[in-house]
């Protein structure tokens, strides 16, 4: 296993398997972007490409970049299976971009991707160092306290876990608009520049809520994470049941066949 904790949480399990439910939400939030031929893209934390491959298949250049190898192996093996020679995936850390050049993409996308790196300030600094001036940053990140479906996930699992090491930052406050400000004025920006809207990510996934549950109790390195440290206190069926109550809750769905549930989150826009 990685010494790296952030990697190593996103290494343990395999995101591709909710990535698969994210898909249309990808399609949709990409199209909003007018991305076309010509434009470089990044894209931060970006996981086995549900934004990256979109992007190419509008004829971008797209580069991903997550932290995570498995995920980057399923990204590359994407677009190849897609034959698409204009997106190719890579190892990186939002926090430290260094393999990237200064001034080199158009475009640099970030959802629910870097907003779990540490050190949020150097963050802020890489995405606005490798964004061309007149170029822009999109970022989705979940808010915190939210009633729908992430940020209550991440809510009720750290109710199980152990407190986090002492300086740890919340991913979740990249949900938050001051401190986002903060971040990217940090990085040079001014606060005229960074405009902030909300927006839904839908989960689409062809089985019931609590089968959905299982596999975020499966494959997601947060819920794996939970349900062991629940585990240790004889608390497994607690947080299997609060969960399976919050997910049939949030399903649009009446038949409970199939599971729909969207998800608030925070849109950001910068411009470089
Ligand atoms: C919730 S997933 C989102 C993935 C993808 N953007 C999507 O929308 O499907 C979070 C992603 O961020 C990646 N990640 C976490 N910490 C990172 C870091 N420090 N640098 C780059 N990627 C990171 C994880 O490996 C994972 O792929």
């Amino acid at each position: 296993m990685s010494a790296n904790p952030n990697k190593a949480l996103w290494e343990k399990g395999d995101f591709t398997r909710i990535a698969e439910t994210m898909r249309e939400s990808g399609e949709a939030l990409v199209a909003s972007l007018g991305v076309g031929e010509g434009l470089d893209v990044l894209d931060v934390g970006c996981g086995d490409g549900t934004t990256a491959l979109p992007a190419a298949q509008l004829g971008a250049d797209v580069l991903g970049v997550d932290i995570a190898s498995n995920l980057v192996a399923a990204g590359n093996a994407r677009a190849q299976g897609l034959g698409l020679g204009n997106c190719r995936f890579q190892e990186g850390d939002a926090s430290d971009l260094s393999a990237l050049e200064d001034d080199s993409f158009d475009l640099v996308v970030s959802i629910f991707g870097a907003m779990f790196a540490p050190r949020p300030f150097e963050v802020a600094k890489e995405l606005v160092r490798v964004t061309r001036p007149g170029g822009r940053i999109v970022m989705g990140n979940w808010i915190p306290n939210d009633p729908t479906l992430v940020a209550q996930i991440l809510k009720i699992s750290s109710a199980y876990s152990p407190p986090p090491p002492e300086g740890f930052v919340s991913p979740m406050t990249w949900g938050v608009e001051e401190h986002v400000q903060e971040r990217f004025a940090g990085a040079g920006v001014p606060e005229e520049n960074v405009s902030f809207e909300r927006d839904t990510y839908t989960f689409d996934f062809a089985g019931t809520p609590a089968e959905f549950v299982d596999v975020f109790r499966t494959f997601y390195g947060p819920t794996m994470n939970a349900f062991e440290a629940a585990a240790a206190d004889g608390r497994e069926a607690e947080l299997q049941a609060e969960l399976e109550s919050l997910f049939a809750a949030q399903n649009t769905i009446a038949n409970e066949d199939a599971t729909s549930i969207p998800a608030t989150f925070l849109r950001v826009t910068v411009a470089v």
